[in-house]
């Protein structure tokens, strides 16, 4: 199963996808955690990334294409995945499409997760990410066991550089004018599904449940 996960900048894509990995089995495959990853670790393409990130921009395709590809390739996704923060532009759809018509194959199933930007405003001031293993919480809806603590790997949790209210503002733009087009682009080959983001977060999950299967 390949998986599709749309929705602005907060919509709840990872907290979504996350769950959807467990259950269905297959990686979750973060475009931000890879990137973020990168950085953490100095390496030249991180170093790259790093400045349309913190300015809320998005990285240049070329770069992006290139990194999620290298990790599709592997083995553990020979059975599907779940793609959250990729494609976010037309060109970037286009060019997945191709290559996975190469082998036959195509995606699934684009899950769109609808929340309107004032609630998203006011869900990135309280989100906190783990700086290792990248899980999020929220200081009210999913508050960590400890205080800044990761209950999963025991690291410490941050706000993440681009969730300043200036930089959430600008990620929003950008979304609107580069990454929404593709709500029609996946709707015009009929797996487009759209789901309340607003709902409680189990709800949400519940919904993306009932469309692809038990
Ligand atoms: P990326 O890491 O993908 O960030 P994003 O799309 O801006 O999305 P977020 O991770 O901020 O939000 P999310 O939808 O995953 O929400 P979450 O589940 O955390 O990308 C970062 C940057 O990398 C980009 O700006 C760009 O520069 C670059 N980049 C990445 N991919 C790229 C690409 N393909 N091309 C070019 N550049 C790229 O939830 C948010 C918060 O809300 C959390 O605190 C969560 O606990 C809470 N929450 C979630 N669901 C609910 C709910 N139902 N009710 C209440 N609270 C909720
Ligand atoms: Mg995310």
């Amino acid at each position: 199963m390949k998986i599709i996960m749309l929705g602005a900048p907060g919509a709840g894509k990872g907290t979504q996808a996350i769950q959807i990995a467990e259950k269905y089995r297959i990686p979750h495959v973060s475009t931000g955690d890879l990137f973020r990853s990168n950085i953490s670790n100095n390496t030249e393409l991180g170093k790259e990334a790093k400045g349309y990130m913190d300015a809320g921009k998005l990285v240049p395709d070329e770069l992006t294409v290139r990194m999620l590809f290298d990790r599709v390739s592997k083995d553990d996704c020979a059975n599907g995945y779940v793609l959250d923060g990729f494609p976010r532009t037309i060109a970037q759809a286009e060019v997945l499409e191709a290559e996975l018509a190469k082998r036959n194959d195509k995606i699934d199933y684009a899950i769109d997760v609808e929340v309107p930007d004032e609630n998203i405003v006011k869900r990135m001031g309280g989100r906190r990410a783990c700086v290792k293993c990248g899980a999020t919480y929220h200081i009210e809806h999913v508050p960590p066991k400890q205080e800044g603590i990761c209950d999963h790997c025991g690291s410490e949790l941050v706000l993440r550089a681009d969730d300043a209210p200036e930089t959430v503002l600008k990620r929003l733009q950008v979304y609107h004018e580069q990454t929404q087009p593709l709500i029609d682009f996946y709707g015009s080959r009929n797996i487009l599904h759209e789901i309340d983001g607003t709902q409680d977060m189990n709800q949400v999950f519940a919904d993306i449940v009932k469309l692809l299967g038990e």
